[in-house]
């Protein structure tokens, strides 16, 4: 299909061809799942031609990589950007270690209901789960005809560069909005952020796993449906989180307790303020349909991000890291999305700080970039860059606020 056209360079979508360079690099990185992020790996691929933003991609013509391809469409995809709804109350999306039982049991039916809806729905867990490893892991394709006239495939991923922070935070706004939908039409409900960062020795602690997923069984009763057994075995209470994550179990004494939280709280001012004090290096590096792929993740995606994913999943499942420590799996475990709603709140928090540097980026390529997601009503909508940076769009987020 011809895609766009920009001068004398006619892109198109839909090719199969993997063999040329950008494609073998996105492959490469995935092979080597989130290891790739804690090491901060800028990979050489060349260039291939002038840049455009991407364009959203085509859901009914993935290849199937990995099993990875979100649940098809029938019917025509409206040229027309999602509007957000603006009557939906403001929600304040809650820290997990503070939840009291009443929002605990309603966070467990949530996930129940959306654990139980079919796959052939495209909202079901498995497919919440496709859809990330979708955008991550080389599903889709777009062809590229170069000025020399040579047709090129590259793959599409939201790791590893700009595109990270707005692709998951509509990703979690969506899966939010469904579990609303799925509690009977809530537009109360918030999802839950895991407040790792927060290295307060005070009870009820934020930097472990929190209480609502640790357990198996949920009230003693019914298992848990935050619960995933496939977490490392150093995530269990009381071992803090260790934010610099380096593959081993330590044994967590009161001593080392006490540094992990110190060399947390530095690696945390350090990801957010030193590291950071322009926008590129926070968002990493600029991705477009015809420029390099994987150029560089942003301090945040690399640590902590990765390394929290990786801290959770378990090393000696028969798929070794996950789920949360592989990218095709991390979003099967409900932690994920608290993971994330972390993250955001990150973003906000590093918007924040005084300098008057930190910004959210401006090049049109990046703020045009686009993607599909479902709805809470299984519709499929087409979302930009641009409608992510303001998180009033989202009517969530005024609990965002940090200390260092
Ligand atoms: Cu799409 Cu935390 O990864």
């Amino acid at each position: 299909m011809l895609h766009l056209v920009r001068g004398s360079l006619v892109l198109f979508q839909g090719g199969n061809n993997q063999s040329n360079l950008a494609a073998v690099c996105i492959a490469h990185k995935n092979m080597m799942m989130l290891v790739v992020i804690m090491s901060l790996a800028v990979f050489a691929c060349k260039g291939l031609v002038q840049a455009v933003p991407f364009p959203a991609p085509n859901f009914n013509d993935c290849n199937n990589y990995q099993g990875c391809c979100p649940a098809p469409y029938n019917g025509t995809i409206s040229e027309k950007l999602y509007v957000f709804d603006r009557k939906l109350p403001m929600r304040t999306r809650p820290a997990a270690h503070l939840l009291d039982d009443a929002y605990i049991a309603k966070y467990q039916r949530a996930y129940r209901l959306l654990k139980a809806l079919p796959d052939s729905d495209p909202r079901s867990w498995k497919n919440q789960a496709t859809l990330h490893c979708a955008y991550c892991n080389a599903a889709f394709n777009f062809d590229v005809l170069t000025s020399s006239g040579r047709s090129s495939t590259i793959s599409f991923e939201v790791h590893f560069g700009w595109l990270f922070l707005p692709w998951h935070r509509f990703f979690l706004y969506f899966h939010e909005r469904i579990l609303a939908k799925l509690l009977g039409d809530d537009d109360t409900f918030a999802l839950p952020f895991w407040n790792w960062d927060n290295q307060s020795p005070e009870p009820p602690l934020a930097n472990v796993i929190p209480l609502a997923f640790a357990n198996p069984m949920y009230d003693n009763k019914v298992q848990s449906s935050l619960y995933d057994e496939r977490r490392n075995r150093c995530t269990k209470w009381p071992n803090l989180i260790d934010l610099q994550w380096q593959l081993e179990c330590a044994n967590q004494t009161l001593e080392l307790q006490t540094s992990l939280r110190q060399w947390n709280n530095r690696l945390m001012y350090t990801q957010l303020v030193t590291a950071a004090p322009i926008s590129r290096l926070f968002f990493g590096e600029s991705y477009t349909l015809g420029g390099a792929p994987g150029r560089g993740a942003g301090t945040l995606e690399v640590t902590p991000h990765g390394t929290v994913h990786l801290w959770t999943g378990n090393p000696n499942a028969t798929i070794p890291l996950s789920d949360m420590g592989i990218l095709r799996y991390a979003a099967l475990d409900p932690i994920f999305y608290a993971h994330h709603g972390n993250i955001d709140r990150l973003w906000e928090v590093w918007k924040s700080l005084p300098g008057g540097n930190r910004k959210d980026l401006s090049q049109a390529d990046y703020l045009n970039t686009q993607f599909l997601f479902y709805d809470e009503n299984a519709a499929l909508v087409k979302v930009q860059i641009s409608q992510a940076l303001n998180i009033n769009n989202f009517r969530s987020g005024t609990h965002y606020s940090h200390e260092f």
